[in-house]
């Protein structure tokens, strides 16, 4: 067998793990499997690629090549092991811009080795040189929309720059426009190639990912990290043409078509259009609605919200960002504990984006060993909550905010939510008055049956703990507990 059929070989195997460990990361149950099919595929594409490319280059590329990759390596690693849970959408976004640049690169290297080498380039022949005009082209264009929207992604998602929507007069009109310029831009380029169109065409991507991202509002953040997950794929896939490597094509359309999927589903769940989303927020107005308080609140100590849960029958906990921020998820695992062995009934409402992470709430109650079957989905525990006692919101926000449901003007109309409201008494567990992620003030804290315990979430929970132990008017199990 020569090194080129190996290659070729181990290109396919590599491209068979990738498919396996998708289908492992689809399952709590099989993602470790799908991780380490993952790694393995990774491993033997890098090493193939290299071999491969060993055949054509001098021994000094290839040096070059695994310096580059171990220092790629090694910054990866030390990155991965630096990042906390809550910052990985961002480290996300910073990949999805690298894949972006990437594409963008592989494209003008591609355009200046034709231009330098002519027709007589080894793998396009004169009347394939359209087609690779086309490639060139399109490659730039997705890679550098990815560049510019992941760079904005990673700044709202690290609130560097406010999770706000942009709104330019005319916004979709400049969308379409831009679209509509791009084919012009190909069609020209595919004809009569130049330097300055590719320098038009790179400006232009590069301006309309930038709009595209920042004309989205926090709220909408999450299917934008998924859409942008696509496009990195797209882009992958786009260099795979130019680059001649099968291997980068399967890859690139594996991501970008499961990332496409990932946000259809996303938008389904937020009741979002899909097309509003990947065209910039196309068809939605300006948003009013800021983040000034809405009336009065009401604080509550820690010691009265014992005194409340020792009273309840039943009590919903609804978690949010902040319980992952303050790590508050062991003491909220024991409070539960404690509640229930007095014979209150606690379950768990989760949203499908609380957090920052799809499935970040799951991940960090499974960690504090919460039993599965009392953590529900915002669509089985929703009905419920009007006849719940008592509902926490732990550090949850935009998630809870009744104005999804009651303002057809908040940037977050619309989006389903947990209706806590309904029950009988609702307590928020919060350090301030600030607005959630999405930038938009909750009218929740401000209703009658609301009271605020200010604090870090987690030092909350602990003080009603200790209030649970020491304090002798939390001692009495409750009426309902008795009863039963
Ligand atoms: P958010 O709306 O982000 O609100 C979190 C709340 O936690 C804030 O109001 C903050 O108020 C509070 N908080 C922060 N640190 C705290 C601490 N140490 N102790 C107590 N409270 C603390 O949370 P959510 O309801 O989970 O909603 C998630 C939002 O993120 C949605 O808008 C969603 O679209 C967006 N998003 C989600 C994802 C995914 S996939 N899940 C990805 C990107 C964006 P204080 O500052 O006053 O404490």
């Amino acid at each position: 067998m020569t090194s080129t059929t190996a290659s070729h070989a181990a290109d396919l195997v590599a491209a068979l793990l990738f498919i396996l460990s998708l289908a492992g990361l689809s399952q709590h149950r099989t993602s470790r499997a799908g991780v380490v099919y993952g790694i393995a595929g990774m491993t033997l594409a890098l090493v193939a690629t290299v071999v491969l490319a060993a055949q054509s280059i001098t021994a000094g590329a290839v040096t070059l090549i695994v310096v580059a990759m171990a220092l790629g390596a090694a910054i990866g690693i030390w990155r991965a092991r630096q990042v906390e849970m809550t910052q990985m959408p961002e480290l996300i976004a910073v990949l999805h811009s690298f894949v972006g640049l990437a594409a963008v690169l592989v494209g003008w290297n591609s355009y200046l080795e034709v231009e330098a080498h002519g027709d007589a380039q080894k793998h396009v022949t004169a009347d394939l040189l359209g087609i690779h005009h086309a490639e060139v082209f399109i490659g730039i264009f997705i890679g550098a929309v990815t560049f510019t929207g992941s760079i904005v992604a990673f700044l709202k998602l690290s609130a560097r720059i406010k999770s706000r929507p942009l709104v330019l007069p005319g916004k979709n009109a400049l969308n379409v426009a831009a679209l509509a310029a791009f084919v012009a831009l190909t069609v020209w380029f595919t004809i009569s190639p130049s330097l300055g169109l590719m320098i038009a065409v790179t400006v232009l991507a590069l301006v309309l990912g930038w709009h595209l991202v920042a004309s989205i509002g926090g709220g909408d953040m999450p299917v934008v990290v998924s859409m942008l997950n696509s496009y990195s794929g797209w882009a992958a896939a786009a260099a795979g043409f130019l680059l001649d490597n099968n291997l980068l094509i399967v890859t690139g359309a594996l991501v970008g078509s499961s990332g496409a999927y990932l946000s259809y589903i996303m938008c389904k769940a937020m009741n979002r259009s899909f097309i509003s989303v990947i065209a910039g927020g196309f068809g939605i107005e300006a948003p009013s609605g800021g983040d000034e308080e809405q009336g009065e609140h009401r604080e509550i100590q820690a010691r009265e919200v014992a005194e409340l849960l020792t009273q309840a029958r039943s009590v919903v906990i609804t978690p949010g960002y902040g319980m992952a921020v303050a790590q508050a998820q062991h003491p909220v695992a024991e409070l539960t504990r404690r509640l229930r062995e007095r014979g209150v009934e606690v379950r768990f409402g989760v949203h499908p984006v609380a957090g920052r992470l799809p499935g970040h709430m799951n991940v960090l109650l499974a960690e504090a060993k919460v039993p599965y079957d009392i953590v529900l989905e915002m669509d089985e525990i929703n009905d419920d909550l009007a006849d719940t006692s008592v509902v926490l919101v732990i550090g949850a926000n935009d998630t809870v905010n009744p104005a999804a449901e009651e303002d057809p003007a908040s940037p977050i109309a619309g989006m389903p939510v947990l209706k806590v409201w309904e029950a009988e008494q609702v307590v928020v567990f919060k350090r301030s008055m600030a607005s959630g992620y999405a930038g938009v003030q909750n009218p929740l804290f401000f209703r009658e049956n609301s009271s605020m315990l200010f604090g870090d979430a987690k030092q909350s929970v602990e003080e009603i703990l200790h209030a649970l132990t020491s304090d002798p008017r939390t001692q009495a199990p409750s009426e309902a507990a008795l009863a039963r």
